[in-house]
């Protein structure tokens, strides 16, 4: 089957970039597809000497000979992706070849980045939800209510001036109450005509059918990786609803995202951290709000790629990882980040929640039960030991291994990948983890 899929398992930032990266290259990729999400992704790849960070543009791009789509289930940020191409451009990779955007993807619009600051405010019980302010949720909103929707095939159309005015018309109305928060810019149609008028002239070599050409490659039997963003337990449907993002970033995502139907996708990794971590409000059960949370902040650099945020921290929720790798349909996992919870003195797993005095190992549907759940942990001795040069399995300690078993056994999957490091070098590949002991 020449589908495979890349989820992440946790609340995002799982380091899938360097897994599709890394993949990209192994696996002979022909075709790394991002599907969903938009700008608030933001997926780190190091090569070398060299990182990159990128928030829209496939992670593929880096990889000679792959051809990187982007698909109808986007929200598309077109001054984001001419930057990173301009970037990325500068420093030899010819993009512009490697990168093909599907003329249905919608648009992100400067009245989308003003509605969701003028929103940031808004607490939902007690909480904001944090988004990454990049329009996304108001993108998707726009989207799903049609009438001031606008798609990438749109900009090129002889009423596009029109169709400007008249959205610009009903977002004054719809933002009449938030002068403060907005920018006159952000509602002059003139202005947003010209400006995005240009992007789709520099955009348009790069504009197709991504729909068709992906049917047509996995019927020629080319190999495709789909790059997840964010992470499971941010799906729209599935996720910590409210605390969620806009769009189905769970593998459930990948068919409607891409425009390929599920039964193509014949293998699907599953991405985790050795602990957990989040960014903006929400439920989020095993977090250390504390010294530990600090030290893994620090040894794992937990800062926002996107918006520099220091990301909130705690263990490893294996009832959340089983939940988003079973909703997933994940067949192997890949554990990252082995090398930051190998310097601390103890591990702890989280193996059931505990809601009203009963242990359950499933997750709430509510919010309010969410906040709720208490984490029962087990507590693993540490191995204080740098993994960050370990080659193969063997080189890693027996406690490092049991670690591993431990949430492959809770998880309910196989660990096919191990991480011990940003490079590419850094990573063990894992057949069989009992016989790795
Ligand atoms: P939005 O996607 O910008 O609307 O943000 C909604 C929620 O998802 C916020 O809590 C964000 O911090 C979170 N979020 C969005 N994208 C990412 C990501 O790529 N990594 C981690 N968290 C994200
Ligand atoms: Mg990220």
């Amino acid at each position: 089957m020449p589908g495979t899929s890349v989820i992440g398992l946790q609340w995002g930032d799982e380091a899938k970039g360097k897994l599709v990266d890394l993949l990209a290259e192994r696996l002979g990729v022909d075709i790394v597809v991002r599907y969903q999400g938009g700008a608030n992704a933001g997926h780190t790849v190091v090569i070398g000497e060299e990182t990159y960070k990128l928030h829209q543009i496939p992670s593929g791009v880096l990889t000679e000979g792959v051809m990187n789509l982007i698909t109808p289930g986007v929200v598309f940020n077109p001054a984001v992706v001419l930057t990173e191409i301009a970037g990325l451009t500068s420093r030899g990779i010819p993009v512009s070849e490697r990168l093909m955007i599907s003329d249905r993807v919608h648009v992100v619009f400067p009245w989308h980045i003003a509605e969701d600051r003028a929103q940031n405010a808004d607490k939902i019980s007690g909480e904001s939800i944090g988004t990454t302010l990049r329009g996304i949720g108001p993108c998707y909103r726009d989207k799903v209510g049609r009438v001031s929707a606008i798609r990438l095939g749109d900009m090129v159309g002889a009423d596009f001036r029109q169709k400007i005015e008249q959205v610009v018309q009903l977002k004054q109305r719809a933002l009449a109450g938030f002068a403060e928060a907005i920018e006159p810019a952000e509602l002059d149609a003139e202005r947003i005509y010209e400006q995005y008028r240009g992007y789709a002239e520099q955009l348009a070599p790069m504009v197709g059918d991504t729909t068709n050409y992906l049917l047509d490659a996995l019927d020629e039997g080319r190999q495709v990786l789909f790059e997840g963003a964010q992470g499971a337990m941010l799906d729209i449907d599935h996720g910590t609803f409210p605390f969620v993002t806009s769009s189905n970033s769970s593998g459930v995502g990948v068919s409607a995202g891409s425009g390929v139907p599920a039964r193509w996708i014949g293998k699907v990794l599953g991405v985790a951290k050795a602990y957990s971590t989040r960014v903006g409000g929400g439920p989020f059960p095993t977090e250390q709000d504390n010294e530990t949370g600090q030290t893994i902040r620090d040894l794992g650099n937990e800062y926002g790629t996107t918006t520099g945020r220091p990301r909130r921290c705690g263990w490893f929720d294996a009832v959340a990882v089983r939940y988003a790798a079973r909703l997933s349909g994940v067949d192997a996992l890949s554990i990252m980040m082995m090398d930051v919870v190998s310097q601390l003195p103890e591990v702890k797993i989280c193996v059931a929640y505990e809601l009203d005095g009963r242990q359950i190992r499933i997750v709430p549907g509510r919010v309010e039960d969410w906040r709720r759940v208490r984490p029962v942990y087990e507590t693993l001795p540490g191995w204080r030991k740098d993994v960050s040069q370990a080659k193969t399995m063997a080189d890693l300690p027996p406690a490092a291994i049991a670690f591993l078993q431990r949430i492959s056994q809770l998880v309910g999957c196989p660990v096919e990948v191990v991480s011990v490091g940003p490079a590419r070098a850094q990573t063990l590949f894992v057949k069989d983890l009992a016989a790795a002991t």
